[in-house]
């Protein structure tokens, strides 16, 4: 059973898109955290919420970052927070990126899918970047990925880099590819698992449900996958393409 951990949050900055940075203080948190991996934040506003999942985006020298959007009352509550607040939380949780899967990698992030991928693609040698966002308001990141790797960014409306997906553009280059390692809204992962199919490559997915417990004791999350039904909190949230079953 994992512990709560107390975590000071020592930045929070608000990012141009609109999302919430926050730098937590917990070096245990940050010792074990590996990429792909997540905490589970107790939203301690009195309603008896469930905890939130946010991804791990990085981690070192004994910080955290994570970064989210505000979508409901968890996340409205959890940018309310400032500098000198303490969150608690269990992490950092799940199974992330398998780092050895071999051959030249390319990272496919759609959205608030990025975010989980960056911690990974600084461990990875010559990446391609492939970004995919709604409109250029929404891009963010891409000069930290772009330190990184050759990063190219996709808009839906065309109003940032290419007009499309990301994913487009990843298809274009895939007779370099070894590996694709991609999070982002299902329909793109989806169009992931078809495109590394069609191609023979390997392809490992972060999905995302969501959750009650965090920690394989509840089952809300689960997904359906060539195994059966398996939690994406315990089990996951990255998972092999091959495995996961789309409906
Ligand atoms: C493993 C994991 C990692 C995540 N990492 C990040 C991250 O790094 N940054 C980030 O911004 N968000 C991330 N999320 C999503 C985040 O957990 C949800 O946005 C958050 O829980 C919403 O809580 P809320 O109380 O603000 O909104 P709610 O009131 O609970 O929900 C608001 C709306 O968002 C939808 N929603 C909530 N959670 C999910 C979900 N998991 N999947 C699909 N739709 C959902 C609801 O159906 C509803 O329409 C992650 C989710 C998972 C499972
Ligand atoms: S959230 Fe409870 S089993 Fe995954």
């Amino acid at each position: 059973m994992k512990q709560d951990l107390k975590c000071a949050i020592i930045e929070r900055r608000v990012l141009s898109s609109g999302q919430v940075e926050l730098i937590l203080d917990n070096p245990r948190l940050a010792d074990e955290a590996k990429p792909g991996q997540f905490v589970h934040i107790a939203v301690e506003n009195g309603k008896n919420l469930l905890r939130r999942p946010i991804s791990i985006c990085d981690a070192e020298n004994g910080r955290t970052r994570i970064i989210f959007e505000i979508k409901g009352e968890g996340t409205k509550w959890l940018a309310e927070r400032g500098v000198g607040d303490t969150l608690t939380l269990m992490g950092p949780l799940g199974r992330g990126f398998d780092l050895d899967a071999g051959g030249r990698a390319f990272i496919i992030g759609g959205g608030i899918g990025v975010f989980p991928l960056y911690m990974l693609t600084k461990r990875l040698k010559e990446p391609k970047i492939f970004l995919g966002f709604r409109n250029k308001d929404m891009v963010v990141m891409e000069d930290e990925f772009a330190a990184l790797g050759k990063t190219l960014v996709a808009t839906d409306d065309g109003s940032y880099g290419a007009k499309g997906f990301a994913i487009d553009l990843a298809e274009r280059e895939i007779s370099d590819c070894g590996v694709i390692y991609a999070c982002g809204p299902k329909p793109m992962l989806k169009a992931v698992k078809a495109m590394a199919e069609r191609h023979g490559v390997r392809a490992q997915l972060s999905m995302e449900e969501r959750m009650g417990c965090g920690i394989g004791a509840c089952l809300v999350c689960v997904c359906k996958t060539t195994t059966g039904n398996r939690q994406v909190c315990l089990q996951g949230p990255v998972f092999d393409a091959k495995e996961i079953i789309f409906d």
